[in-house]
């Protein structure tokens, strides 16, 4: 009943407005006999059959049941509101008790056979037989058949879950032509008033537009769509964030705790579960790849360069004393040293910067009273780390430095020295690895969604 209402309204705003009168039962019958003693619902109701019905529609959008992304298809409950002027139903109230409109079952009288032409499922027909359409005396025929549509809606997901999608639903009266039937915009096109918001979408958006090429009448109403993101942000971005900063954490550990290869094997496998999940739930031959799909794939490929990495320093970490450490490494370490201590010195404005060289001022055969003064703690480091157990300052560290630069100019640094440096290295290395993909995928995408 409350269709027929809105086609009340619907008809109240076109200048049809019912009147309440007082009738029998008699006159609605000798009305009916009258109306449908010489009709035949299969033939087109109108004088001129070279001239077109015209048929307007609206569109009463109810909800949005479902966005199916894996499969492209949205599935919305909605009825649609179509009018059109029967020639043959039309009389005289004053000659009827003045009746001015009637009810008739729908498969009494002619209708477009309107069909959902971007329709996931088989070709079916709109309304069911118990529905009843409104007649006005004027001949103006009301209909509102009431359907769940389940039509096709290709997508765009580049940027999910900040995306907006664009449904359309066409009708069009599926065996005539636009000479027989044509269909023209209802007054209202898509209306939500009635419409029941839905909890993952919001409908920023609808237009409607009759599309006619040289033999058909389309009318196509769009809906675009906006994604809410937070419960995706929620239940997949944080945890997969939270996961990436773990992942380069791997190198927090000490090398010989032995726990390295293991952590970074758990967090390789929490990811492919991750980029499984979002595949499921994304279109599976999509002509686009979403950009969480390439941050997640950044994201596992870090992984499994972090674990190779991990075990290649575990390695590294067991080598002796008498493998050499490759120039290039000893090189890079020496200028980054060099670096960080002579900012430190400069800051202090000290003018003996060369000294920050530390263990390796030696080479530059500086005297032996000129490095007692300095106090490098790498140089303890290496001292402790070589057994002479509590270093006694100065003195021990400088004689030690000193017999080292003078049997082997190149060894500087042990292995170990050698792994924790790189462990800085790939640290950094893969923090800004997780900034610049985050930023690259996710800032584009949420940017993206604001316009
Ligand atoms: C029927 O309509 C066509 C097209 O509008 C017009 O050319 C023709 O004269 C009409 N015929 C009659 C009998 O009114
Ligand atoms: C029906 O006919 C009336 C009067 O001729 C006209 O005002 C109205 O627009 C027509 N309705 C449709 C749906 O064509």
């Amino acid at each position: 009943m409350d269709m027929f209402k809105t086609i009340f309204a619907a008809l109240i705003l076109i200048g049809h407005a019912p009147t309440v009168t007082c009738q029998t039962g008699a006159n609605v019958r000798a009305l009916r006999k009258k109306l449908f003693d010489d009709y035949d619902f299969r033939v087109r109701p109108t004088d001129n059959q070279s001239e077109p019905i015209e048929i307007t529609v609206d569109l009463y959008l109810l909800a949005i049941n479902e966005l199916k992304e894996s499969t492209e298809t949205i599935k919305t409950t909605a009825f649609l509101v179509l009018q059109w002027n029967d020639s043959y139903l039309r009389w005289t109230p004053v000659d009827h008790a003045n009746i001015e409109f009637a009810f008739w079952p729908q498969n009494e009288v002619w209708k477009p056979d309107l069909a959902l032409k971007n329709s996931n499922l088989d070709y079916k027909e709109l309304g069911v037989p118990s529905l009843n359409v409104y007649n006005h005396y004027t001949g103006a025929v009301g209909w509102a058949p009431f359907q769940v549509f389940e039509s096709t809606c290709s997508m765009d997901i580049v940027y999910f879950p900040f995306d907006d999608q664009t449904c359309y639903l066409k009708f069009q009266a599926w065996s005539y032509s636009r000479f027989e039937v044509a269909m023209i915009g209802g007054s209202k096109g898509i209306e939500l008033t009635q419409y029941e918001p839905n909890s993952g979408w919001d409908v920023i958006d609808s237009s409607w537009k009759v599309e006619e090429d040289s033999v058909d009448s389309i009318i196509s109403f769009s809906l675009k769509l906006r994604r809410k993101p937070l419960p995706f942000m929620l239940s997949v971005i944080f945890p997969i964030i939270t996961l990436a900063i773990l992942n380069f954490c791997v190198f927090l550990l000490p090398a010989d705790s032995g726990e390295r290869a293991s952590y970074a094997i758990t967090v390789f496998l929490a990811f492919a579960v991750f980029l499984t999940i979002v595949s499921s739930s994304l279109p599976q031959n999509s002509d686009s790849i979403a950009l969480i799909q390439i941050f997640l794939i950044i994201q596992t490929a870090c992984s499994t360069l972090t674990t190779v990495l991990a075990l290649a320093l575990l390695r590294l970490n067991r080598f002796d004393k008498d493998v050499a450490i490759p120039r290039i490494l000893v090189f890079v370490m020496r200028c980054f040293k060099c670096k960080c201590c002579s900012k430190g010195f400069d800051e202090s404005s000290s003018g003996d910067a060369e000294y920050s060289n530390g263990p390796r001022v030696a080479k530059t055969q500086r005297s032996v009273a000129e490095s007692r003064i300095f106090d490098g703690s790498p140089t303890f480091y290496v001292a402790y780390q070589n057994g002479s157990g509590m270093v006694q300052p100065h003195r021990g560290t400088t004689e030690k430095r000193m017999s080292d630069n003078s049997s082997t100019g190149d060894v500087e640094y042990s292995w170990r020295e050698v792994v924790n440096f790189l462990d800085v290295v790939f640290f950094v290395m893969f923090a800004c690895i997780l900034v610049a993909s985050s930023l690259g995928c996710f800032l584009k995408a949420a940017l993206n969604a604001k316009p």
